[in-house]
């Protein structure tokens, strides 16, 4: 792997750019997702280093966090690591956040949400976090691919009726096709869309255009490969070393210029990960680089 020159590590996410999330929040669009920060079964994430990590984004200039109640540990919880590590936010950060899976305290995920629970989830979330209402709220349905095929109408609802109410700002899916992302759309607005994609999975390109197309924010997941795969490869090994750049920040680049409503969200639970990443925001790839990793 390429390590990074001393130029690609202090940088502010802002020099990635902004998104305006529903048309009305401003966030640079390089943030960081915050699934690792409790650590897994098989992973032990200090404490100490989680929320150190947390406050380091912010001060990097990280203004958008995704977390969920069900990132968890036996350990710790995302949500309160972030509350302990931030609370009271700043006033420009949006934390974003997800309900839908159900897991049991082996970190199994046994069932999905049904509309009936929908608020339970919410309030969950509100909790944890210490806060009146929640900035973005997106169902997420299935696992890890796009589940098409299924109504997520009366679930949709269910959310929308909460947004409604006040107790969230705005609306967002996760792993949804098309058709479910124009289900929901005729329900209620939908701010955001988070579904697998990066350089090595380019499979939801088309939902990716769709989402810039219409406003919407596509904030990709395992844009890094998730830690399953290795993130390598011929063509980004040679823009990396073309940059004096790392793989993985390459890939961030990557994606930041595949499409100008991409939000990235990079997870660690490493502080020198964290800020190679953000120093990934100042990366503006150029044609040839994108036609050498664009599929
Ligand atoms: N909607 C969904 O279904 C769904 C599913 C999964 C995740 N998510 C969201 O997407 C976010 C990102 O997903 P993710 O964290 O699973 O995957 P990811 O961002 O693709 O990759 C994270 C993995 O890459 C490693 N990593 C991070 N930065 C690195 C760097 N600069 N160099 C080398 N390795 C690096 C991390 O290990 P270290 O901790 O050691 O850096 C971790 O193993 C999550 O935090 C979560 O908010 C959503």
């Amino acid at each position: 792997m390429t390590s990074p020159s001393s130029a690609l590590t202090s940088t502010s996410a802002s020099a990635s750019g902004t998104f305006a999330l529903g048309g009305e929040i401003t966030v640079p669009r390089l943030g960081f997702g915050a699934m690792q920060l409790p650590g897994r079964w098989t992973r032990v994430v200090e404490r100490d280093t989680a929320v150190a990590v947390a406050r380091r984004a912010v001060d990097l200039g990280v203004r958008f966090i995704d977390t969920a109640a069900f990132y968890f540990s036996p350990r710790a919880r995302a949500n309160d690591i972030l509350r302990e590590a931030l609370h009271p936010y700043p006033a420009d950060l949006t934390i974003a956040t997800k309900i839908g899976p159900l897991r049991d305290a082996d970190g199994e995920m046994y069932a999905e949400a049904t509309a009936g629970q929908i608020r339970e989830l919410v309030e969950e979330n509100l909790g944890q976090l210490g806060v009146d209402r929640l900035d973005l709220v997106s169902l997420r349905v299935g696992r890890l691919g796009a589940v098409g095929g299924v109504s997520i109408g009366e679930r949709f609802e269910a959310l929308a009726a909460l947004r409604e109410e006040g107790l969230v700002r705005h609306l967002g899916l996760s792993n949804v096709s098309a058709e479910q992302l124009a289900e929901a759309h005729a329900i209620a607005p939908v701010a955001a869309v988070q579904n697998r994609f990066g350089v090595l999975g380019q499979e939801d390109a088309a939902l990716v255009d769709r989402c810039a197309a219409d406003g919407i924010a596509y904030m990709p997941f395992f844009a890094l490969g998730g830690g399953h795969s290795a993130l390598d490869g011929e063509g980004l090994r040679t823009v990396a070393e073309r940059y004096g750049a790392t793989e993985h920040q390459i890939a961030l680049a990557w994606g930041l210029a595949r499409s100008p409503s991409v939000v990235q969200i990079p997870g660690t639970a490493s502080q020198a990960h964290l800020e190679q990443n953000v120093a990934a925001a100042r990366l503006v790839l150029d044609e040839e680089d994108m036609a050498l990793l664009t599929v």
